[in-house]
């Protein structure tokens, strides 16, 4: 099982540090397996000493290894902490930000030609789930396009975007119908992202399909977070 931390932009340096040594802490104590993945902002990275279970990765990256792209970090910044793992073609990232399909693409082929663990995310608007599965399924694998799925380090997180900081998580029949309907064409891990919390974590690592989840809100306070980790290794 993944459970994976994005923390978007929130925390400092000294916070995330507070943050991770009372996680490693907790997991060391309780013995935990999982695989847990925390995507700190860009000035909180570091050579953290972390149990093995416990991976840090970067939010963005620009498909580089150094040069003139004001404002990013490339390969060489993060290759300083040791760090070998990356969201990539987030929802915030892509809508927001307006990354386009190409850039994603880009990205993904860079890091995992650096053999980055890639979690690669992907998800619908509300207008395009309004129009029912097939259009939702159309969507997804459109996202897909260019990504190499057999990738040994690829992780997919299914992530809703009407679902993203919302409060609102999808419903367990749609996650478990899309899951069910990717999983037909990625071997790869499935996640799903968008509103998990305490209360829904339970329900949504029972679907078959889903092999773990990437969470925001509900992961920015430790204590909830640590809570969500003895969930997962509970079940
Ligand atoms: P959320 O964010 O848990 O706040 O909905 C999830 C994500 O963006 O990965």
């Amino acid at each position: 099982m993944i459970i994976a931390s994005n923390f978007k932009t929130n925390h400092t340096r000294e916070s995330a540090k507070e943050y991770l040594v009372k996680l490693n802490h907790f997991v060391k104590e309780n013995s935990i397996k999982e695989d847990i993945l925390i995507f700190p902002p860009s000035t909180a990275l570091d050579n953290y000493k972390l149990e093995n279970t416990i991976k840090i990765g970067v939010q963005n990256a620009y498909p580089t290894d150094k040069g003139s792209f004001t404002g990013e970090v490339g390969f060489t910044q993060i290759d300083e902490f040791d760090i070998k793992t990356i969201l990539v073609g987030h929802s915030e990232r892509r809508h927001i930000l307006k990354e386009s399909d190409e850039l994603i693409v880009k990205k993904y082929n860079f890091y995992k030609d650096k053999c980055y663990k890639i979690v690669y995310c992907i998800g619908e608007p509300k207008e395009v789930r309004n129009e029912g599965l097939e259009k939702v399924l159309e969507y997804n694998f459109s996202q897909l396009d260019g990504i190499d799925l057999s990738y040994e380090n690829l992780i997919v997180a299914y992530e809703p975007v009407w679902a993203i900081g919302t409060g609102v998580s999808a419903t367990k029949e749609d996650i478990e119908e899309t899951l069910s309907a990717l999983r037909k064409s990625i071997k790869a891990p499935l996640l799903y992202g968008g509103s998990v919390k305490v209360d829904n974590l339970k329900e949504i690592l029972e679907i078959e399909d889903c092999d773990g989840v990437l969470v925001g809100t509900a992961s920015w306070e430790v204590e909830n977070f640590k809570e969500m980790v003895k969930i997962a290794h509970e079940l």
